[in-house]
């Protein structure tokens, strides 16, 4: 059996559900690969981190130079967030021939067609599904099963954190302040939750996703964005009156005419609507295409768990492709 090393830059949230998957299922994806898969290397700013989980202190590293120009090691997962230094980074491994997965939206979105330049240029693979909507296979499946048709629209639920929030807020009453501790304390929001309640995450996935849904690469700072924070209790409780609930949406929308409306915003939902029910921090990707119609995907948008689970489906991906 083949071995195939793993460097993990970053080891969080997402770098951290990663390992955690890597090491709990290694029989199960050592049967799916043929492969025995092992972080060599992993990138942490503290080597003295309390983790949750178990991991040998003579894989860590603070210096990312070990990691990419380690010639032992065959995919970087790059799990840093923020678009620099990982930009960089993921430039460097792709130039010395690594393949790289992904889940750092804000930097796919900023240098998206540098990135994917150069994975072209260098033969290899960059894998990116965790980088929108957690572990929901969107990407995978509007790059395979749905290439057939022509899509109409894409839009959703993409930040767990403003969902969440949102949430507990219309079900339970609780404070904003409160559950965005909350929603930190569990892993969603972004080491800097503006990111989050401001939309800008939102409008980094959607960038993603209609740069695969209508082959058009627009800047998430081009995408018109509106976040949560100016919404009240009173907004929350009308909305209750008129039994609507308020969710922050990420939608691009093709006309008849051809014009792609890109927008994040909070909107009022009709309890009719499928979206309605998505709650906590649940994601749904909506579509519309010519041939399958309407379809929506639902599962949990972050969390190092259901992040990890996208990334390692990447891993696997990429070892499939490559070495079987
Ligand atoms: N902060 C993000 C969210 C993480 O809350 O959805 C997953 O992309």
């Amino acid at each position: 059996m083949k071995q195939i090393n793993i460097g993990l830059l970053g080891i969080g949230n997402v770098g951290g559900g990663t390992y955690q998957i890597l090491n709990n299922n290694h029989d199960v994806i050592s049967e799916r690969t043929d492969a025995d898969i092992r972080v060599t290397k992993a990138l942490t700013h503290n080597l003295n981190k309390k983790r949750k989980f178990e991991i040998p202190s003579d894989i860590l590293t603070t210096n990312a130079d070990e990691i990419l120009n380690d010639s032992n090691i065959n995919i970087i997962v790059e799990a840093l967030g923020g678009i620099e230094p990982a930009s960089t980074y993921m430039l460097k491994a792709m130039q010395s021939g690594k393949h790289v997965v992904t889940a750092n939206k804000a930097a796919v979105a900023a240098n998206y067609e540098k990135l994917m330049t150069v994975a072209n240029e260098n033969n290899v693979m960059l894998l990116t599904e965790a980088c929108v909507a957690g572990a929901i296979p969107a990407l995978a499946s509007i790059q395979t099963s749905l290439q057939g048709n022509r899509f109409y629209e894409v839009s959703g639920i993409l930040n767990g954190t403003t969902n969440y929030i949102m949430s507990k807020m219309y079900n339970e009453g609780l404070a904003y302040a409160d559950v965005l501790k909350d929603a930190q304390a569990k892993g969603f929001a972004e080491a800097d939750p503006t990111d989050d309640v401001m939309g800008y995450d939102i409008a980094n996935k959607l960038s993603i996703l209609v740069a695969l849904t209508f082959n058009q690469y627009i800047h998430p700072k081009d995408i018109p964005t509106v976040g949560i924070t100016n919404i009240t209790k009173e907004d929350i409780d009308i909305a209750k009156t008129n039994g609507t609930k308020i969710k922050l949406i990420g939608s691009a929308i093709l006309s008849e005419t051809g014009k792609l409306s890109c927008s994040v915003k909070p909107v009022n939902i009709n309890c009719t609507h499928p979206l309605f029910s998505v709650d906590n921090e649940f994601n749904a990707v909506y579509l519309k295409g010519d041939a399958f119609g309407e379809l929506m995907y639902y599962g949990k948008g972050a969390g190092p768990l259901p992040t990890g689970s996208a990334v390692v489906g990447d891993i696997i991906s990429i070892i499939n492709n490559i070495w079987r």
